[in-house]
């Protein structure tokens, strides 16, 4: 595929970085602007990814560009396809996703009408937690098709439970499949039902409890690496994930990823953002996928979209 267009990072700590990384080493985009409000950083980042090109080997230029929460610097942005908002803080050891609505919600909302002012026709990637009500949030200030916004989490949560289970297994992680809906927090749904190891049921290999520890851990698995870190949250396999939805938008794959997306209808849920499979292309969501779950997991599923519908409600005073 012939590199084209723009995505932009907003937000350059250790997620947007990366991110804004990958992106580049994919090679598919001619741009990627990476902005923040701290003056110099997302430049100093930028020259220094652009050094990186001969050695890794792409072409795609990385722009870094100072913002403000009025909208200066955001004319560098213009024009993006797709838009990976990771602006906002990141918990401290003993957070909660939750305990950062306040002051994220300021910052997201603020960046998401800057942005919708210059790239009318993105796609937008929300990362900024607590991320189902700051996806439902950055939707409600762009005013954009509600399939044009989701959120990365779900990629994220099914990558953790994954890495889990073949560390328990000791097999490799390509063997391992597992599928986490729901919420990013605390009403996340792991799939037992779609979780195999090279093809055979999970519960034939690991008992009950066993597996019901490694869904702990994956629910907690954030926090984990935050308590590890003690300043800052993860964003390895964070922006791994979000650079693959940029991705399959860019390319207009149709690949099918657990993501946040506008629900209306599917397991008898609507009206609501949560973590389901959907098929992404450059529209954003093309469609959420609905698959076989026991009536279990859809009953949990329903569960978590009541707890995430209810502060999704309170975001538009925020
Ligand atoms: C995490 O779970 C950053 O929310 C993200 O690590």
């Amino acid at each position: 595929m012939a590199r084209s267009g723009k995505v932009t990072v907003v937000g350059a700590g250790f997620y947007g970085s990366t991110t804004a990384l990958r992106l580049a080493e994919y090679d598919i985009f001619e741009t990627v602007v990476l902005t923040d409000i701290l003056e110099g950083k997302p430049e100093g980042l930028a020259l220094d990814m652009n050094q990186s090109r001969s050695i890794e080997g792409f072409e795609t230029k990385i722009v870094g560009a100072t913002t403000t929460p009025e909208g200066a610097g955001y004319e560098a942005t213009a024009g993006s396809e797709v838009v990976v908002i990771t602006a906002g803080l990141p918990r401290k050891p003993g957070m909660s996703r939750m305990d950062l609505i306040g002051v994220n919600a300021g910052i997201v909302r603020g960046v998401a009408e800057n942005i919708a002012k210059h790239s009318p026709n993105a796609v937008i990637i929300v990362v900024s937690n607590p991320l189902d009500e700051m996806t439902a949030l950055a939707q409600l200030a762009t005013a954009f098709p509600k399939n044009r916004v989701m959120g990365q989490a779900g990629m994220l949560d099914t990558a953790r439970f994954t890495h889990f289970v073949a560390e328990e297994l000791k097999v490799e992680v390509g063997s391992v499949k597992t599928l986490t809906l729901g919420s990013h927090g605390e009403t996340m749904v792991p799939v037992p039902s779609r979780c195999t190891v090279n093809g055979k049921p999970l519960s034939d290999l690991l008992p009950q409890a066993k597996i019901d520890e490694l869904v702990d851990r994956t629910r907690n698995g954030g926090a984990e690496v935050v308590a590890l870190l003690k300043t800052g949250s993860a964003y390895y396999a964070p922006s791994a994930a979000a650079a693959r939805m940029a991705k399959a938008v860019k390319e207009d794959s149709g690949a099918v990823m657990p993501v946040c997306a506008w629900v209306d209808g599917e397991y008898g849920i609507s009206g609501v953002y949560l973590g389901v499979e959907a098929e992404i292309g450059k529209s954003g969501v093309r469609k959420v996928v609905e698959s076989a779950l026991t009536q279990t997991e859809v009953e949990a599923l329903k569960t978590a979209a009541e707890a995430v519908r209810a502060k999704q409600a309170d975001v538009k005073d925020l």
